[in-house]
């Protein structure tokens, strides 16, 4: 199995991406650490352990990161995903602390300690990865990959230019991306086609464990924010869950080796991930970076690890 940390802010998506992480016999997660971004540090914190608990998986070690972006005040998405984080369904108290390390010692280690190169999941800002990155070079050859939710090749949806999670704290994503380790990006190029819809919801609901129930609220919730017709959307954009879909069936998606920059000093394009898709640049590729999906491949595989809970 796959070694797997996973740095998340959750948020809707993220727990749907923690729930599918933990189902796979193929995948193997070490630790949960998060960030802030979806709420304040305390709630995101909250929220892992709220999941894992749901999950009966109060061995799991989790711990929190930092509590704001590198070099810039927080900006949370409570628009999204409600006061809590993850408003709508009703979720037990955590049955567990987390640890007293912070997150960036948990994740050293972890990869520390393991036999083989760890790949690292974040689907938040980017934060506490760059700190890890930033504070353990002597750990870099340990990293297999980061599969990262955040960036597009196109257009932003937090601000014309720019992803949220890469919006928050640009300047890590900047680390990230500088740091030479290989990199998948799930953007929005990609998260925006894996959109789940009304029927898939239905045949989630439909399976029988409180687990897949939880995941069907989460979408109602997640539902209301997308359905603004602005958007264009049919469904809702599974963003985080992308990242373990592509670990668990990189066959459903389509990729492409570019170059990507972030942008942190543009006067209307903080945090936007420039894509070099034609080799325009000269510079060499340091992403895999996603475009499309098979998102009936997609959903059906969201489908068989919830039923996995049964
Ligand atoms: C990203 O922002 C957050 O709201 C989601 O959890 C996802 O990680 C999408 O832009
Ligand atoms: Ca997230």
């Amino acid at each position: 199995a796959t070694p797997i940390i996973l740095d998340c802010d959750p948020g809707h998506d993220d727990a749907i991406s923690l729930i599918l992480a933990l189902s796979s016999e193929r995948l193997n997660p070490l630790a949960v650490t998060t960030s802030a971004g979806n709420q304040t540090p305390d709630k995101t914190l909250n929220n892992a352990l709220r999941i894992l608990t749901l999950l009966n998986r109060a061995d799991m070690p989790v711990a929190g990161g930092a509590v704001k972006p590198l070099a810039r005040e927080l900006i949370i998405a409570d628009n999204v995903h409600g006061e809590s984080g993850l408003d709508g369904p009703k979720l037990p108290d955590p049955s567990f602390d987390p640890l007293t390390q912070n997150a960036i010692e948990l994740m050293a280690e972890k990869v520390r300690q393991s036999a083989v190169p760890v790949t690292l999941v974040p689907s938040g800002p980017l934060t506490n990865i760059a700190l890890f990155i930033a504070n353990y070079p002597e750990l870099h050859s340990k990293v297999e990959r980061i599969v990262l939710m955040g960036g597009a090749a196109g257009v932003g949806n937090w601000t014309p230019a720019a992803e949220f999670n890469i919006f928050v704290d640009p300047e890590a994503a900047d680390m990230v991306f500088k740091s030479g380790i290989p990199i998948t990006m799930c953007g929005l190029d990609v998260t925006h086609e894996a959109q789940i819809m009304d029927e898939d919801i239905e045949r989630i609901r439909a399976i029988p464990n409180p687990v897949a129930q939880c995941v069907a609220e989460l979408l109602d919730f997640f539902m209301i924010y997308h359905r603004d017709p602005k958007w264009g959307f049919t469904g809702a954009p599974l963003h985080d869950p992308c990242t373990i879909a592509w670990l668990l069936k990189p066959e459903l998606f389509t990729a492409q080796e570019c170059w990507v920059g972030v942008e942190t000093k543009g006067e209307y394009t903080q945090g936007m991930t420039v894509v070099d898709r034609y080799q325009l640049t000269g510079k060499t590729a340091n992403a895999t970076v996603l475009f499309d999906l098979d998102r009936q491949g997609f959903v059906d595989l969201i489908v068989d690890c919830l039923s996995a809970y049964n």
